[in-house]
């Protein structure tokens, strides 16, 4: 009978990761080419794992991100005198999953650069019209997030980083969770429960569940901490998983 439990288990931990890290988790790399709308305020510099795809130029313009790519680094100088500094682009949706800093650091836009501390990006508008003061930007998707830094006015010159895939975890995280994002707590009676409770709500992204126990307790969590490098804390009988996401 405990055999057949713990093979049982081992089945819905093996569902759990087939489910949600299904075709879109990687350590190697975008999964797929991705076609790239991109503009900003004024002049766009952007890179892709290093190499220059554009410089210097003003405009929406479209670049191909070959698969197995690792990091888009953009940086973009905002025209002067107080207009309010964005970028927008698709392909790679801009929105506060980038990370955007005034400093410019050694190696910024190179793959192995670390940006953990960097600051998320602030969105300040959807691509939708009327957006004061910068209208829609045609041929970029309604769906692309205008981003800056937290301070547009004066932050004049910024660079920013997306990585562009999601890294795998491999066996969930035993023994751990994220303390403080819970949005809620529910009693379940399996992790593969608990991650269609998390699916069904938007705003979820990793749960920690209770793994010892018959009735578990889940903990929906709205952030993640392994893609955002935030810390989880050790917490016995409890076991952490993230719910992959394309990385674009
Ligand atoms: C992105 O640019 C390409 C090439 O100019 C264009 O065909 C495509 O429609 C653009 N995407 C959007 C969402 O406008």
């Amino acid at each position: 009978m405990a055999v057949v439990l713990f093979a049982l288990f081992r089945l819905l931990e093996f569902l759990m990761l087939v489910i949600f890290t299904k075709g879109t988790c990687s350590n190697s790399g975008s999964q797929q080419a991705l076609h790239v709308n991109i503009t900003c305020e004024k002049y766009l510099d952007v890179y892709v794992d290093g190499e220059t795809m554009l410089t210097g130029v003003q405009g929406v313009h479209s670049i191909l991100i070959d698969s197995s790519s690792h990091v888009m680094a953009v940086k973009c100088k905002g025209a002067e005198g107080g207009w309010r500094g964005m970028i927008v682009g698709d392909g790679v949706l801009t929105d506060e999953s980038w990370r955007c800093t005034k400093h410019k650091e050694a190696g910024w836009h190179m793959t192995t650069f670390d940006d953990r501390d960097w600051p998320s990006a602030v969105s300040y508008a959807i691509n939708i019209g009327s957006v004061f003061p910068w209208g829609v930007k045609e041929g970029v998707s309604s769906e692309a997030q205008f981003i800056w830094t937290s301070d547009n006015r004066n932050d004049k010159e910024i660079y920013c980083r997306r990585t562009l895939y999601s890294p795998c975890i491999e066996n969930g995280f035993k023994d751990k969770s994220l303390s403080n994002a819970i949005l809620g707590i529910v009693s379940v009676t399996s992790a593969t429960e608990c991650g269609l409770k998390c699916g069904q709500m938007d705003s979820c992204v990793s749960f920690n569940i209770e793994y010892k126990t018959s009735s578990k307790l889940c903990e929906l969590n709205g952030a993640r901490a392994v893609t955002s490098s935030i810390d989880l804390v050790s917490r016995p009988g409890y076991q952490y998983y993230e719910i992959a996401k394309a990385g674009y």
